[in-house]
């Protein structure tokens, strides 16, 4: 069952029915001040850091669900004995509409609704250039009598810290303050502005209202909630200045129209800092000057669209970077709208943020920002850079890494702390992927400090060799890297040895044993390993490069033995060397990660054991709905083997379909050149592949989830954990790299496509290193393979398009067979 349709002109997806199985939501905002926003107007709004700085509350874990957004309510007194009162995106007070459609688009959401023949049109954008929101309605009478309405906006503040505004009730409930200028159309929220912050939030409209409110008990009545406030109901606002207790903002217009009719207006909600000589306008008033002039920007409808306008340019130009057009249309409204579009909001979240991330809870991942980085590098370049440099900044000298940062004062976060042995290695695939797309060495030479300390900076390559020694060098009794709290998999904690609850499983037990080995590792460390020499040798360091190879050598030869378990890779040692995922194991007997990395990685490709594995993938691993993570799923405690075990079969790390490490199987499939079998698996986790069955999947349909509940669950192909995940960026390397085969290289982009039998002629425009390549690719049935490759007319042979400086158009020819 679906609950809308994909509109790929617009770019945006349509619901057309309020009552989706979860919240379905999209982000606004690109820079520094941003919204989440539901398909029934929940959400909130955060300025840099959802836990620091949040603008306004949401209710996490409540009833109903998605409480709390930012809400117009509409009171029709035409019939004064049938009044109604609706909100344009049903909640909070759902009133059956009469129709309903919201549109989420890139950066932007709209809800077109009627009720008894009024129409309320509303956008809600972030501008590229202010911190603010502006949310745009238009009120249309579409009655055959002049209609008598009272419109009303609510906002509720939240108190900054996002953390303690829900649990220090004894403080916060006596520090709310608030102004109210011009009547009550301009509402400020100061709390904390006397003392030690510097910074106000605004929620203004460009028009003069009827009445207004900032205490919530006022507006809604103390047992109330936003599903039936007390002003609405009379028609009218009370005029509060909330003292303490919850700050709100609402206002009241009233609104007269004739048949036809129509009347528009703009609310702002903006972010303001002052200078801390300038906060004040008098004693106890704050500086209003500024917020005055961010209202002032978008007090016209020319304004609002000239900004809209500017967002549509923005977004336009970015997913030109790369575009396709084949002969699937699903693949095409992924890959050059929905795809891209997640990229970019792992760039801006990271994990913080999402209708299952608290906004509170962890900072910046290290490996998940390494990865992330992967899927939108060809996107921001400059900002990609810079990126990189923040997270290698928090690299110790020995070339472990804190686990997480904190995006405002990016600095390593010491609850957490280091030992996740695969961290070290994504710094190589992020640099790496960054110096493959645009050719900038000169990142390799910046000077980076260690832990944030720079007396003891060193270049970047010096941080990659470092990351790369820590794995050489910590090797266990089978010569594979050892696993410390964890690999990718988070919760295979062979260290930890967990018997209490509440326990961190991750944080808990020693941060290094001497025995417990990854194959998963040891597939990073072939992988990155490569990568690293390459680099050295780019730097004209061919020692450097030939010493790594000697090293992964040794490594890929450890994975081939004992890392091989007869029909597929060993997944880890434990701390007694014994081995996790193997047909010796009781219980997860095969996992995916080392199958897919491995593989990925060309480690027993040679000695047909990369086949054997995918085999056994397809075999013990697959569904309908993707392939799952491990195989038996865990039903008893392992205490040798940690949080992977906690969870109910088919759940999250134990047998979920986890969809990041689906694209290492999908580009492990193109390694042997498996066109069918690739796409196959790329299509099972691909939201518009399966959003006819929207009912069973639950979340967006429009982008990726963490995880799906595997076979052994009882919701078995339920997602969860939408938006914030690295399945953005694998996905795309996959879809964009692997399969359709552009993918760049140091010395230009290579053409190497691993399509199904039937996928058919397709065309694609890839922006690179400043130039534009428009690039055919001539099918002929064949899943991989280049028979012929013409460049601006020439016959080249190999399958890499060499770069030329100053050369600003490719026109390439690919012909498959
Ligand atoms: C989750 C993982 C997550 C980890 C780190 C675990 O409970 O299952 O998916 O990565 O916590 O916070
Ligand atoms: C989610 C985490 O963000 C990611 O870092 C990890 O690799 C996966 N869970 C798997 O445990």
């Amino acid at each position: 069952m679906k609950f809308g349709y994909f509109d790929d002109n617009a770019c945006e997806y349509v619901i057309t029915t309020p009552k989706t199985p979860l919240p379905w939501i999209n982000y606004l905002g690109n820079k520094e001040f941003f919204s989440l926003i539901s398909n029934t107007c929940g959400g909130y709004t955060f300025y840099k850091d959802a836990k620091l700085l949040r603008l306004t509350r949401y209710r996490y874990n409540n009833v109903p669900y998605d409480n709390n957004g930012k809400y117009f309510y509409i009171k029709d007194e035409t019939d004064k004995a049938n009044e109604v009162i609706w909100n344009p995106g049903w909640q909070p007070v759902k009133t059956t509409l009469d129709s309903y459609e919201c549109r989420h688009g890139l950066g932007y959401s709209k809800f077109s609704s009627s009720k008894s023949d009024i129409k309320a049109d509303v956008l809600t954008f972030v501008p590229m250039n202010d911190n603010c929101e502006v949310s745009k309605i238009t009120i249309t009478n579409n009655k055959k009598e002049d209609a008598k309405l009272v419109l009303f906006s609510y906002v509720e503040w939240c108190l900054w810290n996002a953390d303690d505004d829900m649990k220090n009730f004894q403080r916060n409930l006596s520090t709310g303050e608030v102004e109210v200028t011009n009547d009550g159309a301009t509402l400020f929220h100061k709390t904390e502005y006397r003392e030690r912050r510097n910074h106000y939030a605004v929620y203004g409209v460009n028009t003069k209202v009827d009445g207004f409110d900032t205490s919530r008990d006022a507006f809604l009545g103390a047992y109330n909630g936003p599903d039936s406030p007390d002003a609405v109901a009379a028609g009218k606002c009370t005029g509060s200045v909330a003292s303490g207790w919850s700050p709100i903002a609402a206002h009241q217009i009233n609104i007269n129209l004739k048949p036809g009719e129509s009347k528009t207006f703009i609310f702002t909600l903006g972010y303001i800092e002052n200078p801390e000589d300038d906060k004040w306008e008098s004693h106890g008033v704050i500086n209003k000057k500024p917020a005055y002039a961010l209202l002032d920007a978008y007090k016209t409808e020319e304004a609002f669209d000239k900004a809209l306008a500017e967002l549509n340019d923005y977004w336009k130009n970015l997913l030109g970077i790369y575009h396709v057009s084949s002969s699937n249309e699903k693949v095409d409204r992924m890959v050059n709208i929905w795809n891209q579009y997640q990229c970019m909001v792992t760039f801006n979240m990271s994990r913080s943020a999402s209708y299952y991330e608290s906004g509170i809870g962890r900072g910046m991942g290290f490996r998940d920002s390494c990865q992330d980085l992967l899927g939108f590098v060809h996107l921001i370049p400059d900002r990609a850079r810079q990126r990189i440099i923040d997270i290698a900044s928090t690299q110790f000298q020995d070339g472990s890494a804190y686990h997480q940062y904190q995006p405002l004062t990016k600095k390593g976060n010491s609850d957490i702390g280091s030992g996740f042995n695969d961290d070290p290695l994504w710094l190589i695939a992020g640099t790496s992927a960054y110096v493959r797309e645009t050719g900038d060495l000169s990142i390799l030479k910046e000077m980076v400090p260690f832990d944030n300390d720079m007396s003891v900076a060193k270049t970047l390559m010096d941080h990659l060799k470092c990351s790369f020694n820590f794995t050489a060098t910590h090797k266990g009794p089978h010569g594979l890297p050892l696993i410390g709290r964890a690999d990718w998999n988070d919760c295979l904690n062979l260290n930890c040895f967990s018997e209490h609850p509440g326990e961190s499983f991750q944080t808990f037990g020693p941060s290094e044993g001497p025995v417990a080995e990854s194959v998963f590792i040891a597939g990073m460390f072939v992988k990155y390993g490569e990568e690293y020499a390459q680099l050295a040798e780019l730097l004209g360091d061919d020692a450097e490069a030939k010493r790594a190879r000697e090293e992964i050598k040794k490594v890929y030869d450890a994975a081939c033995t004992a890392g091989w378990d007869g029909e597929w890779f060993v997944r880890a040692y434990d701390a007694n060397s014994n081995k996790v995922g193997s047909k010796e194991c009781e219980e997860g007997q095969i996992f995916i990660e080392p199958q897919g990395f491995c593989v990925l990685a060309g480690i027993g490709v040679k000695e047909g054991l990369a086949e054997k594995a995918l085999k056994s993938v397809e075999e013990r691993l697959d569904t309908k709905y993707g392939v799952m993570i491990l195989q038996p799923a865990y039903t008893k405690y392992h205490l040798e083997l940690g949080e992977v075990s906690s969870y109910p079969p088919g759940y999250k790390e134990n047998g979920g379909i986890f969809c990041h490490n689906n694209p290492w199987v999908s580009i492990a499939e193109t390694v042997l050149g498996h066109g069918d079998r690739a796409f196959e698996i790329y299509k099972k986790t691909c939201p518009a592949y399966i959003e006819e069955i929207s009912e069973v999947h639950c979340t967006e349909p429009y982008v990726y989830s963490q995880m799906v509940a595997g076979r052994d669950a009882k919701f078995f192909g339920q997602g969860k954990n939408s938006w914030l995940t690295g399945t953005a960026a694998w996905t795309f390397v996959n879809i964009s790299q692997y399969i359709l085969g552009v993918y760049p290289t140091h010395n230009g982009l290579s053409i190497d496509p691993c399509v199904p039998a039937d996928f058919g002629d397709f065309t694609l425009t890839r922006k690179y290193r400043g130039a534009t390549y428009n690039i055919s690719v001539k099918q002929n049935g064949a899943q991989k393979g280049i028979k012929k490759l013409t460049v601006n007319g020439k016959e080249i042979s190999g399958n890499i398009i060499p770069y030329e400086e100053g050369v600003k158009e490719y026109t390439v020819e690919a012909v498959m067979g």
